[in-house]
């Protein structure tokens, strides 16, 4: 149950992975040996289905490292002038959260924070009387790696246009879990993890609409022309891709989304809601336990954030996996603003879901916390 902080890879693929080791590891879009264009072309399918998961038609699909360096990413290819306004919210991990706070302390960037509601949810009319015309982008998390609670990305986007601000979507949570489309979404950059949606680690995804951030990097593989004193960059993904990339894990995440397409995100993300629902009324009702989030329903992911008494959530999530071995995150979960405006200070523990949990495992939680509630 810490599918939120890095979810298990189905064999498929693992295997896919292994093959490209095995069988035709090279480097991409460099050689023309045989092994080379095999590579080169099983990483550009990849690239493809990453794209095609997530709706994307147009636009420029960028494998990176995680959501971390996708965000940042961002921040540094944006052109920015004093006086530009970000606008963010309480409830973001710091990876969307630090990268504008830097561009406030050392480029004096205006920086507005809307706070959600206590349940993670928004009044949406706190975006519209912050975002202006001097909001250059507004930067929210598609789900709370926390509360679960799944923001209106669409309803911020229309606020977004009439002001003409860019819109960045975190969907490190919600792309492993909830169907998302970049057209539905009306933003302009998506950015998520391979780690968290079955794929493996060290792989991430920026997804942006126009190709027009200056590139982080600089170095081989980007480049048409190179000469004494100047370079030009080369079109497509590969201008954001300096460097060799990691092909075989990159590969490996083109095979988990083949994997969550054959089972099918509604699928997946019905499956969820249902464990989900059982698990907050489970320990909700066990005395001395505060859950924290909005209610079960469709505007909730299966990330669910709760405290026992006044036990340390360290306490909790050791007690767990010994006496269960049942694995949850606890802590400030990279939240540390959302901690002290829920009046978390300690932080919280978090179970969350992915595909593969199952009824057993959420009465087997629920009935743990019961006895570790009875205990103190
Ligand atoms: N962002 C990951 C989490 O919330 C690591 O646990």
């Amino acid at each position: 149950m810490d599918s939120a902080a890095t979810s298990l890879s189905p064999i498929p693929v693992i295997k896919a992975m292994d093959e490209y080791e095995l069988r035709y590891r090279a480097n991409v879009g460099r050689g023309v040996h045989r092994l080379a264009l095999v590579a080169t072309q099983k990483y550009a399918d990849a690239h493809k289905k990453i794209a095609s998961f997530i709706g994307a038609t147009e636009g420029q699909t960028v494998i990176t490292k995680n959501t971390t360096e996708a965000i940042n990413i961002v921040a540094c290819g944006m052109e920015w002038h004093k006086g530009d306004r970000i606008v963010t919210t309480t409830l973001e991990h710091h990876s969307n959260y630090l990268p504008w706070v830097r561009l406030h302390e050392k480029h004096g960037i205006n920086l507005s924070v809307v706070p959600p509601g206590p349940d993670g949810t928004f009044d949406l009319s706190l975006f519209e009387d912050t975002i202006d015309d001097a909001t250059k982008l507004v930067a929210v998390s598609h789900a709370s790696n926390v509360l679960g609670s799944v923001t209106p990305v669409n309803k911020i986007a229309a606020l977004c246009r009439a002001h003409d601000s860019r819109l960045l979507v975190d969907g490190a949570q919600s792309v492993p879990h909830i169907p998302v489309d970049v057209k539905k979404a009306g933003c302009d950059y998506l950015c998520f993890s391979g780690h968290k949606m079955l794929g493996p680690s060290g792989t991430g995804v920026l997804w942006m609409k126009s190709p027009d951030l200056s590139p982080l990097l600089v170095g081989g593989g980007m480049i048409s022309d190179v000469t004494a004193d100047h370079y030009t960059e080369s079109g497509g993904y590969m201008r954001y891709e300096a460097g060799t990339p990691p092909v075989g894990s990159c590969i490996g995440l083109g095979k988990a989304v083949d994997y969550l397409e054959g089972i099918g995100m509604d699928r997946v993300m019905n499956h969820e809601q249902a464990l989900t629902t059982r698990m907050i009324d489970g320990l909700s009702s066990v005395k001395g336990v505060t859950v924290y989030g909005p209610p079960p329903g469709k505007n909730r992911i299966g990330v669910v954030s709760f405290t026992v008494k006044d036990l340390h959530p360290h306490e909790v999530a050791h007690i767990l996996d010994e006496a269960a071995g049942i694995m949850v995150r606890s802590g400030e979960h990279c939240c540390i603003p959302l901690m002290h405006h829920i009046g978390a200070d300690n932080g919280t523990v978090r179970a969350s879901l992915h595909l593969y949990n199952n009824a057993d495992d959420v009465e087997q939680l629920i009935v743990t916390v019961e006895e570790i509630s009875r205990m103190v």
